[in-house]
């Protein structure tokens, strides 16, 4: 695949010549910092806007190719082929998203594919595919959030991983024992958690000889993903484990910015010095929501990021109106992004079927199904990073499959 090919999908960066290719690295090398609500880069502020795309470490949606792919059954996790990476990373890049939100670049543990199948017994081959999705990530100029530790019990683990490993024989449908409260308040979990986080950063990605704590593609960490107590909405995390987990991540990795992973903003966690950015997640989109969540947020000097949202919000009905949604995210200063739920690709390497995933928020870019919430979308990542409007009959740029790993 020619780089040529590619450039209608860069053309309002400043790729035209050789000489700044090396300005775009430059520019891939620098931290995001931030300043207040605003994300900077390159000294000019920055919108984190994108995709959530969960199954970038592990998946459970493809079945393997051969008998000797890597393969847990009663899961059905498989490592994504690389193909299909390089392809999602061209497909927001087409999108015109800066970034992208992936649960399995982070959580990973609990199964013999995992990063850790067991307490501090490290998978090295688990590495791999995070490796290369870091890569493709900074190939393409965009960034990557990634978040540490899952509320639920799914096919990559989390919370009730950890819980028992501990001893604590507790599963997804036991979340309202008040001992699930033991994995924030155990020091045998705290610490044990601790080690699997110091792991994953320290690990060098043979790509770029970067750990994932020095690389600024990685320019977040989110605590977890939508994090509570027993009580299904109560946000309780505890403030000292949300302070003591900042700041593993910050001695560790110390230009990352830190994502309050609670499902919902606790105005608790205000006093942690160490969080950069504060989240919630809505399905179905409601803006009555996102305006309670950022008037909770008015007394400090901190901003915001939607981290999931469903999608298929229509214009036709006024209660789930993405076109409002986009409106109102891109006109509150203290929003520095959002991640839709969920993006998948091709089955790459066979570029003639998509993959389908189960929960009804499949995204498919090419799907003329999805076009008309695609072109929406688009046209908000385009507002809210370059301040810059699409035509409403603008042609959504082709993305090759496979896509190109180099340019
Ligand atoms: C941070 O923002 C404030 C105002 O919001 C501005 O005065 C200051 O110069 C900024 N600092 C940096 C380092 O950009
Ligand atoms: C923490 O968990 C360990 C098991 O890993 C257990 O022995 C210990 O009693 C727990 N601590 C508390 C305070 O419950
Ligand atoms: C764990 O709990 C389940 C029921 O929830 C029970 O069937 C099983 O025997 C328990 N295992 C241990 C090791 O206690
Ligand atoms: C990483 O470092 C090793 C050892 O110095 C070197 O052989 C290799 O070429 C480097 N790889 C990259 C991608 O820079
Ligand atoms: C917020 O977090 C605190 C722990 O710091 C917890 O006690 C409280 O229940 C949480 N939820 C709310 C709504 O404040
Ligand atoms: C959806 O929101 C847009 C922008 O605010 C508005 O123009 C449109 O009328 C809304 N549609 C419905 C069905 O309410």
């Amino acid at each position: 695949m020619k780089l040529l090919t590619l450039l209608p999908l860069l053309a309002s960066t400043s790729l035209a010549c050789a000489g700044t290719i090396k300005q775009q690295d430059d520019i891939r090398s620098l931290p995001i910092t931030r300043n207040g609500t605003t994300l900077i880069l390159n000294k000019k502020p920055w919108k984190a806007v994108g995709a959530n795309v969960y199954w970038l470490g592990l998946d459970e949606n493809v079945s393997p190719r051969s008998p000797d792919q890597p393969y847990y059954a009663p899961t059905k996790a498989t490592y994504p082929t690389q193909g299909r990476i390089t392809e999602i990373m061209a497909v927001v890049k087409a999108m015109g998203g800066t970034m992208i939100r992936s649960h399995t670049l982070g959580i990973s543990v609990g199964n013999p594919l995992s990063l850790w199948p067991a307490p501090d017994q490290t998978n090295e081959a688990a590495f791999a595919p995070i490796d290369w999705a870091v890569y493709q990530a900074r190939v393409y100029g965009l960034r990557l959030m990634v978040p540490l530790i899952d509320n639920f019990d799914y096919y990559h683990g989390g919370k009730y991983t950890f819980l028992r490993w501990a001893g604590f024989n507790l599963t997804g449908k036991e979340s309202s024992n008040p001992q699930v409260q033991q994995f924030y308040n155990n020091k045998t979990i705290v610490n044990m958690v601790k080690r699997y986080i110091s792991v994953l950063l320290t690990h060098k990605n043979p790509y770029t000889n970067l750990t994932y704590a020095e690389d600024p593609t990685i320019f977040a960490i989110e605590t977890g993903n939508e994090l509570n107590g027993p009580v299904w909405g109560d946000m309780n995390v505890p403030t000292k484990w949300v302070r003591e987990i900042g700041q593993h991540v910050k001695g560790l990795a110390p230009r990352k910015l830190f994502v309050d992973g609670t499902y919902g903003v606790n105005r608790t966690h205000f006093a942690v010095d160490e969080v950069d950015i504060f989240s919630n997640h809505y399905y179905p989109v409601s803006i009555d929501k996102l305006k309670k969540d950022l008037n909770t947020l008015s007394t400090v000097d901190k901003p915001y990021f939607a981290g999931e949202y469903g999608w298929l919000g229509n214009a036709a009905s006024a209660d789930a109106n993405l076109t409002a949604w986009f409106r109102e995210l891109e006109a509150s200063p203290k929003v520095i992004g959002d991640t839709f739920w969920s993006l998948f690709g091709h089955n790459v390497p066979d570029c003639d079927t998509f993959v389908e995933h189960s929960d009804g928020f499949t995204m498919q870019y090419g799907n003329p199904a999805h076009a008309a919430q695609i072109k929406l979308v688009r046209q908000h990542f385009v507002k809210m990073s370059k301040g810059l409007s699409i035509a409403d009959d603008e042609t959504l740029p082709s993305v090759p499959c496979p896509a190109p790993t180099a340019r």
